[in-house]
């Protein structure tokens, strides 16, 4: 502990440096020489075969820049011995805090408690890190509230509440065929997100509203492992051959991220569903642009937008504050229970996203450009 102390305030005192000399006049001279005095900081990513990831990455490693850190920053492409020995290796070069968004979020104990030997503070991106007392902070958005949203979003859809989730009077009464998919179990996000929007679904189930023809309502059935969106492809392929042969229709598609949305709207496709007849209301996540230009098509309902840059500042606020010796600012302290302790963690809002509602939310706030939507 008291070497943690001595170490945190040397860190501190060499951050002030560091700070000092970016706003100094000198901060013209590039990321090259800034870095050197605000040490460095491992950013360890899943994969870069999501888009998300890759603008995680980039806008984390700007910030750091832009405070003078170095950056180590790493993709893992989803597999775990990669991404634990990247991780050893930032420890072994001597970063002075991890920033990580995990592929299993169970997997990285050892390789933890190395960076509580070393007094490396360590805060979880995005996915929580469970089973270690060594993750010092969490941040994240209210993943909960992410599938209350996701399961709205589909509800608004085929006509049964406003994008807030307050029923609409005039209602059509159903029912409708629905399916569900869930995220990669491994993800801690992923039981958050299946029970917000089960929690808002299924009083429709109850009544009758909606029915799971496939009858798969449980999230072990659901789940989709690492996010595969070819995995989500194939279950689909084999619910529409199973229970849809029959001639009946799916008619909303509860799906819990962008890259299984649109293996879905594959599998949809290839059975011969056609765009604006019949089509199902399908949800997604993360705003990637291939989804977003799906949802302007009419093939993707709904996404939920998580402002990787806001996230981005969090993440690295916190390690700026824990760098000086200041606690990182927290607004839950409550709900992200690891197994191990519960992990302050700060949650920022997210927010759908339909058709109409694109430009005020994505091009406005210029996450996307008109063009790159329309290109
Ligand atoms: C989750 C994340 C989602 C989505 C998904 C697949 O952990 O919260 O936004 O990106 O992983 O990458």
């Amino acid at each position: 502990m008291k070497t943690k102390k001595v170490l945190l305030a040397t860190l501190a005192i060499s951050s002030m440096f560091a700070l000092a000399a970016c706003s100094g006049g000198s901060g013209d001279s590039g990321s090259g020489d800034k870095g050197g005095d605000g040490g460095l900081i491992g950013v360890a990513m899943p994969t870069k075969s999501s888009e998300r990831w890759i603008q995680d990455g980039d806008a984390v490693k700007k910030q750091l820049e832009d405070q003078g850190f170095k950056v180590d920053l790493q993709y893992a492409e989803d597999d775990i011995p990669t991404q634990v020995s990247q991780l050893e290796n930032m420890i072994t070069k001597g970063a002075e805090a991890l920033i990580i968004a995990s592929i299993d979020g169970t997997t990285l104990t050892q390789v933890l408690q190395d960076a509580a030997d070393a007094d490396i503070p360590v805060i979880a991106y995005d996915r929580l890190i469970r089973d270690s007392e060594n993750v010092d902070y969490y941040a994240s958005f209210d993943n909960y509230k992410v599938g209350v949203q996701q399961a709205n979003s589909i509800l608004n859809g085929l006509g049964l509440v406003e994008l807030d989730g307050t029923a609409k009077s005039d209602a059509p009464k159903g029912p409708f065929n629905i399916e569900l998919f869930a995220g990669s179990p491994d993800d801690n996000n992923a039981t958050f997100f299946w029970n917000g929007a089960i929690d808002t679904l299924q009083p429709l189930i109850d009544d009758g509203t909606l029915v799971v023809k496939s009858g798969q309502t449980d999230f072990q059935q659901a789940a989709t492992l690492r996010w595969d969106g070819e995995v989500a492809q194939s279950r689909m392929e084999d619910i529409l051959t199973k229970s849809y042969s029959d001639g009946s229709k799916v008619n909303a598609v509860l799906s819990p991220y962008d890259g299984l949305s649109r293996g879905i709207i594959s599998a949809l496709t290839d059975a011969g569903y056609t765009v604006g007849d019949g089509w199902p209301a399908i949800s997604g996540q993360d705003a990637e642009l291939d989804s977003v230009k799906a949802i302007n098509s009419g093939e993707q309902y709904a996404t939920i937008f998580k402002d990787t840059r806001n996230l981005a500042k969090v993440a690295v606020d916190m390690a700026t504050a824990l760098l000086n010796g200041d606690k990182p600012e927290v607004n839950n302290t409550e709900d992200y229970d690891n197994g191990k302790k519960v992990v302050p963690s700060y949650l920022l809002e997210s927010q759908i996203v339909v058709k109409d509602n694109i430009n005020e939310v994505l091009v406005k706030s210029g996450y996307w450009t008109e063009a790159e939507i329309n290109g």
